[in-house]
């Protein structure tokens, strides 16, 4: 097993997710690159050092540009808002690291663009986070679609929800600042049912779009006697067509009472149906019309079979996985990428076009028709 040092730059929520990652995924799944926590990086000394102890980086630092330079790194692992991506993606390209990204790729096309050229110019591996296409049940219902057990595809709903703004007292943290962190609802969570859509049924390419917020105003985290403007989208809806024919609906939203993460999509082929709820993540339901009629009818699989994807890595047919092992499964898959000298997936070319799709959306909404999106 070789060495393959790690620097991660941010280290609040997906920080953590991917530090988990990085220290369950030796022990469990054996990659031939063995991930090293090297340093882990925040803008506060006592915060990143704190991290460092407690997620088990070696050291921890306060300037990413001096980290993507340093000769000892690997790999550049970026968990910080998307408005600084883009920056600290193209230094680490340019010093030559590999790259992995947290989702969206960026706040606007035109930084994914220079993203993707940087990577490419430079010649180092690539990979943007979109830890749900590694759920055991979505690359299960991938590979049932892929042999062809539900037909051809006619439909795709897919639906994220969440509820941790309804209050209008929340505060205004960066996720509802334009400038941080490029749209709201839209490229937070909708960015998800983006790329399983792409992932499942094929590339979409045209889009119609309506996008709401409803508390234009917040009070500030640091000051709640003060309030500032919410500049983007609460909720983003969205009806799409694909390349292959099928059509689709794409909803996010973080004003849904009840619905904590209830990330949910259902396919509907010509011989067959397919259903998922990230709250029920161990389960697919599925319904083939080839079943004997007297028993037609959805049934729920539970995905911890050892020859379903991922699962036989872990524990015993019944016992369940969580979130965070979609993350332990999308490095593995980085590392092993990487040392076969293939570029893993999703990669920076997703995230463009995931970033397209995002950018239409709101196009679409604006004017008020549908817009196709371009290459
Ligand atoms: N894959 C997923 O399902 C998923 C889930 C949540 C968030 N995300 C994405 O992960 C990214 C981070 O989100 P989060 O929820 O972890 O946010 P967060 O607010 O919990 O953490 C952000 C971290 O970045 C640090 N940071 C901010 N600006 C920095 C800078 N200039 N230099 C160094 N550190 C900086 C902050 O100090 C903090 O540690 C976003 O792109 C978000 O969209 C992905």
């Amino acid at each position: 097993m070789s060495t393959f040092n790690v620097a991660m730059i941010g280290y609040a929520f997906m920080g953590k997710a991917h530090s988990n990652a990085y220290r369950q995924v030796r022990a469990f799944f054996s990659p031939r690159l063995e991930p090293r926590m090297k340093v882990v990086c925040g803008r506060n000394r006592e915060g990143a050092e704190s991290a460092a102890r407690t997620y088990g980086w070696e050291e921890a630092a306060t300037d990413w540009r001096e980290v993507v330079t340093r000769p000892d790194i690997d790999l550049i692992d970026i968990c910080t808002p998307g408005d600084s991506h883009a920056e600290i993606a193209i230094a680490a390209a340019q010093a030559g690291k590999a790259v992995f990204c947290e989702k969206p790729l960026a706040n606007t096309i035109e930084e994914a663009e220079s993203m993707l050229a940087a990577v490419e110019k430079h010649g180092v591996p690539h990979m943007i986070c979109h830890n749900y296409r590694r759920v055991p049940a979505v690359a299960f219902a991938k590979s049932l679609i892929d042999s062809g057990r539900i037909g051809d595809i006619r439909h795709y709903r897919g639906t994220y929800l969440q509820d941790w703004i309804v209050d209008p007292a929340f505060p205004l943290v960066w996720r509802l600042r334009k400038e941080h962190a490029g749209s709201g609802a839209l490229g937070d969570i909708a960015s998800h049912s983006i790329d399983l859509a792409r992932y499942l049924v094929g590339e979409i390419t045209s889009v119609a779009g309506l996008l709401e917020t409803f508390i234009a105003e917040r009070p500030l985290p640091d000051d709640p006697s003060m309030r500032g403007d919410v500049t983007v989208d609460d909720a983003a809806l969205s009806l799409v067509r694909f390349e292959n024919g099928a059509i689709g609906s794409i909803e996010g939203s973080r004003m849904a009472p009840g619905r904590r993460n209830f990330n949910r999509f259902e396919i509907n082929g010509s011989n067959g149906s397919i259903a998922f709820d990230l709250e029920r993540m161990n389960e697919l339901e599925v319904f083939f019309r080839d079943d004997a009629d007297t028993v037609q009818g959805f049934r729920t699989i539970n995905i911890t079979q050892p020859d379903h994807p991922y699962t036989g890595h872990w524990w015993p047919p019944g016992h369940i996985i969580g979130y965070e092992h979609s993350f332990t499964h999308t490095v593995f898959d980085l590392l092993e990428a990487i040392a076969d000298g293939r570029n893993p997936s999703p990669d920076f070319h997703d995230g463009v076009r995931n970033q397209r799709i995002l950018a239409a959306i709101e196009d679409a909404a604006a004017r008020k028709q549908w817009v196709e999106i371009l290459d």
